[in-house]
């Protein structure tokens, strides 16, 4: 037999290489390369010998079938991030920057859960390990939360080989956290902790386990510079749910986001505030994130959103100011620089609003990051808002995604959108124009259908001009 050749193969995007290199060919990571025997080595097939074989079974596509039992916390917003609370034997990441609040977060869930404060009242057994922090400092967090009361099993440990000893056996805990993934280790292997190797090893055993006992499993993941978890797309892959913990560190507001979820929907938010006594639910994010708003001043629009199956109004604010010679500056926070980029071209090239010599900053006020498209509408009526020095029609909110003719186009989820906005008090909206025969509503809101960015141009009296318009020139 052909001795197996090794190979090395790429932890983060699977590129196989015959030497081992430090920068991957495939997708530029660094010593992301992992020594694996070749599975290569006797490509011999079936050879048309079946011998000794077992059938499978085939059912038919339609069948009896449960929806997987739900572990609810009784954190409302954390079970609905989760599609309706954690389903046993599954595996969930949990990602976000360091100091997000990730342990926090966790810390809080899984006290809720040994408490029994879902709606069935379960007590789950809870297992909580950290390997970054030690028991006392996990403890000085528990009774800053107030939960230190809570039945949870608590252990600081980084050797996965240990953890799952202790793990395997029938009467183990319903949930176990891991916090995080990249401090765990293999003695298997050679490689450090937090490399990808380890990180996927380590993993993969973890998952096998919980799957086998039927625990639910929750791994912290740090995210890199890049914005990314360290082996992102191993980890993702091999994970049910993915959550990523999101906020600016300078506000109080959390969002844990659904990226992936096997068990619902995805894109579905939970919003939390970091208080003094760790974070606390947020049921209604609209009116928080409206909460400082001064509908008086020029430069702002409300965008109502959706995140998920929730309607979410946040404030885009805008900032024009003329530009000293050179580049003009662009600052985005909250949103796709591409997008801001594409909207100023398109004033530009379609409605002669010459804004780009401007400096131009944009901000999601609250620290949500939005990813629309159907912003594009509220984030032109803040530029014009902005650069005319007159304020965005009072009490309207703004939703519609931007062509690159001008047009404005339709976006999904009106009526939910509109339901949200008249909820907390808006009388109007400016819309894209609505298909059919329901542009006339007679519901709390007044609708305003613009079809074209010119319309908007003239809500704000800056009538289409050619060559540069500076705010002195328009007012
Ligand atoms: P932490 O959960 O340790 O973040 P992560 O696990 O994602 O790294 O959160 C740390 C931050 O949260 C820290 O800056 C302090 C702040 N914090 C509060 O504001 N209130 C609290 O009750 C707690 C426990 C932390
Ligand atoms: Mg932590």
């Amino acid at each position: 037999m052909a001795r197996a050749q090794p190979r090395y193969v790429c932890q983060d995007c699977g590129t196989v290489h015959a030497k081992w290199v430090g920068k991957c060919e495939g997708c530029g990571a660094w010593n992301t390369l992992v020594e694996e025997a070749s599975q290569e080595a006797p490509p011999k097939g079936l050879g048309g010998k079946l011998g000794k074989t077992r059938s499978i079974d085939f059912v038919a596509l339609r069948g009896t079938m449960e929806p997987p039992p739900r572990r609810i916390s009784g954190i409302a917003e954390f079970d609905r991030a989760c599609g309706g609370g954690l389903v046993a034997g599954s595996a969930l990441l949990v990602g976000g920057d360091p100091g997000i609040g990730k342990s926090t977060l966790l810390l809080q869930v899984v006290a809720a859960l040994a408490q029994g404060r879902g709606k069935d009242k379960d007590r789950l057994s809870c297992a909580y390990i950290s390997g970054e922090e030690a028991i006392d400092q996990v403890r000085m967090r528990a009774v800053r939360l107030a939960v230190d009361g809570a039945p949870v099993d608590l252990a600081a440990a980084t050797s996965v080989r240990d953890i799952v000893a202790s793990l395997d056996r029938v009467d183990g805990p319903d949930i176990v956290v891991i916090d995080s993934i990249q401090t765990m280790y293999l003695d298997t292997l050679d490689s450090a902790p937090g490399t990808v190797s380890q990180v996927r090893a380590a993993a993969q055993e973890l998952i096998r386990l919980a799957k086998r006992r039927g625990f639910t499993l929750i791994l912290v993941g740090h995210v890199t510079k890049e914005g990314v978890i360290a082996g992102p797309r191993v980890l993702e892959h091999m994970v049910d749910t993915v959550l990523y913990f999101e906020g600016e560190r300078g506000h109080q507001f959390r969002i844990l986001r659904a990226v992936k979820n096997r068990f619902g929907p995805t894109d579905e938010i939970g919003v939390f505030e970091m208080t003094d006594s760790g974070l606390s639910e947020v049921p209604n994010p609209s009116a928080l994130f409206l909460a400082e708003r001064n509908a008086k001043i020029s430069g702002a629009a409300v965008f109502a959103g959706m995140e998920g199956t929730r309607p979410v109004l946040v404030e885009i604010q805008a900032l024009v100011a003329p530009s000293p010679p050179g580049t003009p500056r662009r600052a985005v926070v909250g949103w796709d620089g591409n997008r801001l980029a594409m909207i100023m071209a398109v004033l530009d090239a379609r409605c002669g609003l010459a804004i780009g010599a401007n400096d131009i900053y944009l901000n999601v006020a609250g620290g949500l990051r939005v990813s629309e498209p159907a912003a594009d509408l509220a984030v032109a009526a803040a530029l014009i808002s902005a650069l005319t020095e007159q304020p965005v029609p009072a009490d309207t909110v703004v939703f519609g995604e931007i062509g690159l003719s001008g047009e404005v186009r339709a976006v999904s989820q009106t009526e939910a959108r509109l339901k949200e906005a008249a909820k907390l008090g808006f009388a109007g909206a400016l819309t894209p124009p609505r298909r059919g025969s329901k542009a006339a509503r007679d519901g709390a809101i007044k609708l305003r259908e613009i079809a074209h960015l010119r319309d908007l141009l003239v809500l704000f009296d800056a009538a289409p001009r050619k060559g540069a318009a500076t705010p002195k020139q328009l007012a």
